[in-house]
């Protein structure tokens, strides 16, 4: 019997929405020509969606906070209880200026970074800046999970981080454009930031 089917597809032909999404990856990477970099508050989720933004982009990843702890060979609570947070900011700009030399990459930084004048001159001169933001239920929740934060320690958690949110909009508010991250799927997450740079690129 002949078979009246035409030949189906080779499997690893990608699909139109597959095919259309890449080249619209790609033509964002084309039109990039510096490091993104994402900043906001403790607990948003700049280093989850910093890998998988990287991913999707193809595009190496660096946590500033890794960095930062691979340069110094300690944790981040140590480097504040023994050298104090200046000396921590100073090391923090000093990575940051570093990375931001790496050529086109998704970096994610400490939640104070682009809160500190000289880094946030470094982030803006050289890099490409998109705040991230969550809600102040959602910070907490997250933050609450991990005690390992200097910024944290002796005082109500719910308390720190609803002053600091206050205190930090402004600064986070020079980025290029704010992205939403909430308990949604990191996809989400990662789609509205696309959406964001294809506006401002
Ligand atoms: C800080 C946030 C931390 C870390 C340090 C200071 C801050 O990073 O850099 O504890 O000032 O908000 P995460 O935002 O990754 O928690």
């Amino acid at each position: 019997m002949n078979n009246t089917h035409p030949p189906s597809a080779p499997e690893t032909e990608a699909s139109p929405e597959a095919a259309q999404s890449s080249a619209r990856i790609a033509s964002l990477v084309k039109r990039l020509d510096r490091p993104l970099v994402l900043v906001g508050m403790m607990g948003v989720g700049k280093s989850t969606i910093g890998r998988k933004l990287a991913s999707t982009l193809g595009l190496p990843f660096t946590d500033a906070d890794d960095a930062i702890v691979e340069a110094a060979k300690m944790p981040i609570a140590d480097m504040f209880d023994q050298f104090g947070e200046a000396s921590f900011r100073d090391g923090e700009r000093r990575v940051i200026a570093r990375l931001l030399e790496r050529g086109l990459c998704v970096i994610a930084t400490g939640g104070g970074a682009f809160v500190q004048p000289d880094t946030a001159e470094l982030i803006l001169a050289k890099g490409l800046p998109i705040w991230l933001d969550s809600d102040l239920e959602t910070l907490v929740e997250r933050v609450g999970r991990n005690s390992k934060r200097p910024l944290l320690r002796g005082g109500n958690v719910r308390d720190i981080v609803t002053r600091m949110k206050a205190e930090r909009e402004p600064f986070y508010a020079k980025a290029r454009f704010k992205v939403m991250s909430d308990t949604g799927p990191h996809n989400a997450t990662v789609t509205r930031i696309l959406e964001g740079l294809e506006q401002c690129l």
